[in-house]
């Protein structure tokens, strides 16, 4: 059944401008809003206020924003102004939505505020018919995982909770699904037979955007690599679900998290980047990271003995968020030394898939060069829904699909159990680089080149 109302807790913060609200113009434009958004903050925004900054917002993301649209957003959004810890504001929500059967409750705020809310929710009756949206990071590790589980489910059952990873609801990485159980001719070499080694990569050019606070009690591990770097490698690791039903891709998924090894120190290297430590809201002495790279093994028939690499962090070269799935030499090198077969996938701006092969070089020597075949999805399909369309459609619709189940966010936090338990220190690393020079030890040859370098690299070809 559809909902019929979106409360938006955090709705003056920055994840409801850069992202909700954009989203909300695009569900709009389609015609599958059609409800009232009511945000609630304790900034002391009137409505006025409120709608210039939705409007803003929205302009700010979409330079040829249809007029229309954007007015009937602007019709359908209004303000609560509140405190979290007050009462009386959950009481006014639930006054504000009495004349709605199914409230879709969105906490775009810290963790720590979502047992409480939900509390708060419950004791005004709100919780009985509500769908819960909680943003990640779902505890900080598995012990607090599982104690915000425990105080969530005295309140809802599962069904009713919708945890967001948004890069389950990115086109480019369902596609990674596509690609491999769609094509014939990937599936029979997608294991430990024929690849040597899988990097993955995701990297920012900026740093941390005024969100010290936030980002300094939180650290790159438990930001982005426990949800959304292990979710893509779920993604290209898993075995075929039975169907594309909800259930069966979450069971395939705990498979294959419950078979990644737990995640040793020395496997790990961890940096901040040269300055952090004087961006506001962060500690003096901070050892948060803002970069990480590790290696881990999934000890599956699959996959056995295939080391895959993982890095993340700010204030990278560029932004990139990319996997290169490479594959072994031939077991004879008759052409010349070649360099291997790799899949890229680009999975950020710009996405598409390129596949380096070897073909022969022209001349009298049958020696062998690399050329690439490439896609660019925007050239092939044109624009495509962001994470947060549909992501917030599917909540309106109650489709678990693109949400994290539980037991998938605690195998999670478990692998990672020892290395936020015991992390080594972190390295510093000047902007502008791939990290700090040990991360590149990780990797017998370093990392393969990804982004602008990769391009470059295919041009020279
Ligand atoms: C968020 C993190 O979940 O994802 C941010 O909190 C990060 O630190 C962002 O910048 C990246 O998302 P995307 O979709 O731009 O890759």
């Amino acid at each position: 059944m559809k909902a019929d109302v979106l409360v938006l807790f955090g709705a003056t913060g920055d994840l409801a401008k850069k992202k909700l609200f954009p989203a909300l113009y695009d569900l709009e434009e389609l015609g599958q809003l059609d409800m009232p958004v009511i945000g609630v903050a304790s900034s002391k925004w009137t409505q006025e206020v409120f709608r210039n900054n939705v409007e803003a917002a929205i302009r700010a993301r979409k330079s040829d924003a249809d007029e229309d649209v954007l007015s009937k957003v602007r019709d359908e959004v209004q303000l609560i102004v509140g405190d979290y810890n007050n009462p009386e504001t959950f009481v006014e929500l639930a006054e504000t939505i009495k004349g709605y059967k199914l409230p879709v409750i969105y906490l775009a705020i810290a963790p720590e505020f979502f047992a409480t809310i939900t509390k708060s929710l419950a004791d005004v009756g709100i919780t009985k018919r509500a769908r819960v949206v909680v943003e990640k990071p779902f505890g900080r590790d598995l012990e607090s995982a599982k104690a915000l589980d425990a105080e969530l489910k005295q309140l809802l059952p599962e069904e009713q909770i919708y945890r967001i990873d948004h890069y389950l609801g990115k086109e480019a990485v369902e596609d990674l699904l596509v690609f491999r159980f769609a094509n014939t001719l990937f599936e029979p070499v997608w294991n430990r037979n024929y690849v040597s080694n899988i990097q993955i990569t995701m990297a920012e050019d900026f740093g941390i955007d005024g969100r010290g606070k936030f980002y300094d009690g939180v650290g790159a591990t438990r930001d982005v690599l426990q949800n959304h770097l292990l979710q893509v490698l779920t993604m290209l690791t898993m075995e075929p679900p039975t169907s594309m039903n909800s259930e069966d891709m979450q069971n395939e998924k705990i498979k294959v998290l419950s078979a990644i090894r737990d995640i040793k120190a020395d496997d790990v290297v961890r940096g901040q980047f040269v300055g952090y430590l004087d961006e506001d809201g962060v500690a003096k002495n901070s050892d948060t990271e803002t970069f990480v790279a590790m290696k881990l093994f999934i000890d599956n028939w699959r996959w056995a003995g295939v080391p895959i690499y993982l890095r993340t962090g700010k204030k990278m070269p560029e932004t990139v968020l990319e996997v290169i799935v490479e594959f072994k030499q031939p077991p004879r090198a008759l052409f010349g030394k070649a360099e291997s077969n790799q899949v890229r996938f680009r999975l950020g701006k710009d996405d598409g898939v390129d596949i380096s092969l070897q073909a022969k070089k022209p001349g009298t020597k049958l020696v062998s060069e690399t050329v690439d075949l490439s896609v660019e999805f925007f050239t092939e399909f044109g624009d495509r829904q962001g994470p947060y369309e549909r992501l917030l459609r599917a909540a309106m619709l109650g489709d678990h699909f693109r949400f994290t189940r539980i037991d998938a966010v605690l195998h999670s936090w478990a692998i990672l159990e020892e290395i936020l338990k015991r992390p080594h220190r972190c390295h510093p690393y000047f902007e502008g680089t791939w990290g700090p020079d040990e991360a590149d030890d990780l990797i017998p040859g370093g990392w393969n080149p990804v982004g602008s370098e990769a391009e470059e690299l295919k041009l020279s070809h």
